[in-house]
């Protein structure tokens, strides 16, 4: 009968953590957004900036939500051989879940959609020169993602006008954590 039991209760905490996460697309809570990511694939209008040696060819290692409410993104790339640490600050605009920082340009940045508990997608639209180029990242709390969540990220960037030739693959290409 305790053996029965304990085979009920644990099943019923496998249910729990086998049930996805609703999957939320306004009103983010950041507290809920922020922690550890990692990346999984990026798209973007152009690709140069994604590639090997783009300026956004960035791999994620955390999302800090700090006190005034701005972000701290914490990056990681490597250099001829080196691993590179980088901050990016995103101040906090008055919009929901919406930043706004300065990075190799003007950038506004804002989630598109999470379930908080597995991937994050995020968007960014940069204006340099008075050139525009939109990016979007796909970022996991582990380091490869299912195939149903690579789909709703494809959803996201053929919205934007993107197909698969603008996309780069970036789960466990971290060079900086062998
Ligand atoms: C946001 O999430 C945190 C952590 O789960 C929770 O404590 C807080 O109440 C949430 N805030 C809102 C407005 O729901
Ligand atoms: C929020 O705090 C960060 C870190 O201290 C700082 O870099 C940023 O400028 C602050 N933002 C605002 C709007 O005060």
């Amino acid at each position: 009968m305790l053996l029965l039991l304990l085979g009920l209760v644990l099943s019923l905490a496998l249910a729990q953590k086998l049930y996805p996460e609703e999957i939320v697309e306004q009103d983010f809570n950041m507290t809920r957004a922020a922690g550890s990511w990692s990346s999984i694939s990026l798209a973007s209008d152009n690709v140069m900036w994604i590639g090997v040696n783009g300026d956004l060819h960035l791999f994620i290692r955390t999302i800090e939500l700090l006190l005034n409410s701005s972000l701290l993104f914490h990056f990681r790339f490597w250099m001829q051989g080196e691993c590179v640490f980088v901050t990016v600050v995103c101040e906090k605009t008055p919009k929901n879940a919406e930043f706004s920082t300065v990075y190799r340009g003007e950038n506004k940045v804002l989630i598109l959609e999470t379930d908080y508990w597995m991937y994050i997608i995020f968007y960014l639209k940069n204006v340099r020169f008075g050139i525009e180029t939109q990016v979007l990242a796909l970022y996991g709390r582990i380091p490869v993602l299912s195939d149903p969540l690579l789909d709703r990220f494809e959803k996201a960037y053929r919205k934007y006008g993107m197909g698969p030739r603008n996309t780069i693959n970036l789960a466990e290409k971290d060079l900086c954590q062998y």
